[in-house]
């Protein structure tokens, strides 16, 4: 067969504009969240717990998405980061606890388990790119209180299995949900397995404000200690006014409350969620179902097609050398988006979501600059290691995998293009 040439060799490439820009939620954004928005600027009660015309538009959104995932309770936040923090403290995490995180992840898990004074240990990922089950059972320890499971790029880990564990060492189980909003197993939505889960709404997410996030759980007393530790530690009652008078409920706030106007945006967002998911989850899957036959691509294992959110797509190769030279050359035949998006790039150059890229992690740092928390009597003897290498089923996927943002507003002949770069610059390149 006659085989195109290259754009890497000076041949023609495949498109020359720019794919969209990665960001599912602000494609969808229209006049709908323009009215959410002016509505409530109009009603001059920006703050949730009481203004001159109060929307209760905080309010409307907790009842909405908690009935979205099918939880009892759900606190909106002001960031994933900030319900990373206020899931940790309704758990109680503190110095003298291990707890176990994934080797592919972001820089806020880590961070939440260590600004607890509580000591990160990390577990190795399997194929599908989020805690392997049986790493996790090796990194247990007596002082192991709680697993963070995070649903990483789009699609569920195996919360089954992480579930078990948890349970029979009577560990707590808290799902990082952030990029995985809408995503289900068995038609069951992460976020409603674990003791708690969280959800960033930052504009990077499946819906935005921008920034914004959220904690939900089935257990009304974690609810509670997370509504006070999202606060400023203490409870309200229903006309905001703080209660004092709850022992188990004097605790220390973080101030991540969320405002009514990114509320007002985030209703409307989360209307336009089940369309924006299945947009990306529609052009993945036509993009997947094209490359299966490549067999020496491996394609990430997705343990339920149906409740991945479509929002990346991984492809492994042999090597690191071919995982880079196969990037290279995609990028070549257009298969970018503007400058600014991170649009199609070796997972070695994915930033801060590997725990080696963490400095603050491998050098073990503190804010107090005298090595909070590690430094803790309680802590002493806990944790592990946290340098590259420390996780090498990790290593390897990362250094032989690519990672392609599925935009949400992809056309038909985007689509198209992706395809015919992969199959161009495969054939070329990977024989079969
Ligand atoms: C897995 C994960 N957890 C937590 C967060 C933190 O969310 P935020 O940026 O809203 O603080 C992110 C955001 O990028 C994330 O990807």
């Amino acid at each position: 067969m006659n085989q195109e040439k290259l754009a890497i060799d000076g041949g023609k490439p495949v498109r020359t504009k720019p794919l969209p820009l990665e960001f599912p939620g602000v494609h969808h954004m229209d006049a709908k969240e323009i009215q959410a928005a002016v509505r409530l600027l109009r009603a001059r009660s920006p703050f949730r717990y009481y203004g001159i015309k109060l929307q209760k538009e905080v309010e409307k959104l907790e009842a909405e998405f908690a009935r979205f995932l099918g939880v009892k309770h759900a606190l909106a936040v002001a960031s994933g980061t900030g319900a990373l923090h206020a899931a940790l403290s309704a758990l109680g995490v503190g110095p003298g606890q291990e707890v176990i995180v994934p080797a592919y992840m972001w820089v806020s898990v880590v961070a939440a388990v260590v600004n607890h004074g509580a000591i990160p240990v990390l577990a190795d990922i399997d194929d599908t790119f989020c805690l392997d089950p049986a790493q996790v059972e090796q990194r247990l320890t007596p002082k192991t209180t709680g697993i963070i499971l995070v649903h990483m790029s789009g699609a569920p880990g195996n919360v089954a299995a992480i579930q078990k564990i948890a349970r029979a060492r009577k560990l707590w189980l808290l799902e990082d949900c952030a990029q995985c909003n809408a995503g289900s197993v068995a038609g069951r939505k992460v976020g409603s397995f674990g003791d708690m889960g969280v959800f960033s709404f930052q504009m990077n997410k499946n819906m935005t404000a921008g920034e914004g996030g959220c904690v939900v759980t089935n257990d009304f007393r974690l609810y509670r200690r997370a509504f006070a530790c999202h606060d400023l530690g203490y409870a309200r009652d229903e006309n905001g006014r703080l209660i004092f008078t709850d022992p188990d409920l004097c605790l220390w706030g973080k101030g991540y409350r969320l405002d009514e106007l990114r509320a007002a945006v985030l209703r409307v967002q989360l209307k336009k969620l089940p369309r924006i998911v299945g947009n990306m989850r529609r052009s993945k899957y036509r993009i997947r179902r094209d490359l299966e036959k490549f067999p020496r691509v491996q394609l990430r294992r997705i343990l339920d097609p149906k409740g991945d959110t479509g929002c990346f797509l991984i492809t492994t190769y042999p090597d690191a050398d071919t995982a880079k030279l196969i990037n290279t050359a995609l990028r070549a035949e257009g298969i970018v988006t503007s400058p600014q998006g991170i649009s199609n790039v070796v997972m070695t150059e994915w930033g801060l979501h590997l725990y080696y890229n963490n400095i603050s992690l491998v050098k073990q740092g503190s804010v107090d600059g005298r090595g909070f928390p590690w430094n803790l009597a309680e802590n002493a003897g806990l944790g592990g290691q946290y340098s590259k290498g420390t996780c090498p089923q990790a290593d390897s996927l990362f250094a032989r995998s690519i990672l392609l943002p599925i935009p949400s507003c992809l056309t038909r002949r985007d689509e198209d293009d992706i395809i015919r770069a992969f199959e161009k610059v495969l054939r070329a390149l990977l024989p079969q």
